[in-house]
Order: structure tokens, then sequence, then C-alpha cells
């Protein structure tokens, strides 16, 4: 090798080290950051909150059953599935548990069940696939709605609300 070439070799190599060394205290530097999540906190026990978020990933589960009956029509399974989360699926928490949650969720959550029934009854009467996807849209805005409200903290001191 040249000496010219040596030298650019060495000046390279030089930067990558402080590279490396600049990156390496960056991350060790305390980076402020803001309170990370502002939404309103639901205060359940460890085995309330799993109950909570299985419903929820039932409704997602639902909702992927659905939208993948709506390209084929089949109103029948869209039906049967959006049953399985109406009025009849909100008994499925305790009530110990629903009387620890404010009001305007338990209002927010009965208007996801009563969608899920409506979508189930008129797949049957209606059967028209534009309408259901129209449906599941609102159906989306009010899922969209509490999440942008509550978060679920684990506590102990969770009392209940009247
Ligand atoms: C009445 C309020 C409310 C409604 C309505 C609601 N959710 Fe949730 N959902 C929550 C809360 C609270 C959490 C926990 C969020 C957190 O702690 O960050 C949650 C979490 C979830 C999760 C995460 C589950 C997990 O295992 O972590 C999914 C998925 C979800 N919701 C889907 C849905 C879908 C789909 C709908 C509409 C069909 C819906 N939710 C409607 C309140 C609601």
């Amino acid at each position: 090798m040249k000496p010219k070439y040596k030298h650019i070799v060495a000046v390279t190599f030089g930067a990558v080290l402080l590279a490396g060394a600049a990156l390496a205290s960056g991350s060790t530097k305390h980076v402020p950051v803001k309170q990370a999540d502002q939404r309103a906190p639901l205060v359940l026990l460890d085995a309330e909150r799993h109950i909570v978020l299985e419903e929820m990933r039932n409704f997602l589960a639902v909702l992927q059953i659905i939208t993948d009956a709506l390209p084929r029509e089949d109103m029948k399974e869209i039906a049967r599935a959006a049953r399985t989360m109406g009025s009849g699926a909100a008994n499925e928490i305790p009530p110990v548990t629903v009387a620890k949650l404010p009001e305007e969720f338990k209002v927010l959550a009965g208007g996801v069940h009563t969608l899920f029934d409506l979508i189930a009854l008129d797949a049957e009467s209606l059967a028209d696939p534009k309408h259901t996807v129209s449906q599941v849209s609102e159906l989306l805005q009010k899922c969209n709605a509490c999440h942008g409200i509550y978060q679920i903290k684990v506590g102990p001191g969770a009392k209940a609300k009247k």
C-alpha cells in the first residue's frame, strides 16, 4: 500500500471509531421523555385487566372474520360472527369489575355491543355488503373513540364507582 493510501485508511478508521464513541456516549445520556400516556387510567387488578383485554382481542378477531367474509358476501357468517360480540357478550365481564368502570366507558362499550347486534340483524335482513362495510367503519370509530380516552393500569387500590 502506498503511504498516501495508508493515510486515508487511518483517517477513515479514526472517523469510524469517533462516530462509534459518539453513538455509545449518546445512548447513555438521559433523553427527556414527555409524560408518555395521558389517557385516563382505569385501575384494575391484573386478572381484571386480562378479562378486558381478552374481550378486546375477541373484538379484533371477529372484525377479522367479518372482513374475510365480506368479499365473499357470506352474510350468514357475518351475522354469526357479529352476534358473538353482541349484547349477549357484554355480560362476560364480572359485575365486580364492571362496577369499577366509569359510566362513560360503559356507555362506549355498550354502543359497540349494540352495533355488533345491528350488524348481525342487518346482515340477515338486508344482506347488503356495502351497508355492512359502512357499519364496520362506524364500529371502528367507536373502538378508536374509547382507545383515545382510556388506558388500563394494574393496581390494588381500585374501588367500585357508584
Ligand atoms: C369502552 C372502551 C373501549 C372500546 C369501545 C374498545 N376498546 Fe379496545 N381497549 C380499551 C382499553 C382501555 C384498552 C387497553 C389500552 C391500554 O391500556 O393501553 C384496549 C385495548 C385493546 C386491544 C389490545 C389488546 C391487548 O391484548 O393488549 C385491542 C386489540 C382492542 N382494544 C381492540 C378493540 C376493538 C377492535 C374495538 C372495537 C370493536 C375496541 N377495542 C373497542 C377500551 C376499549
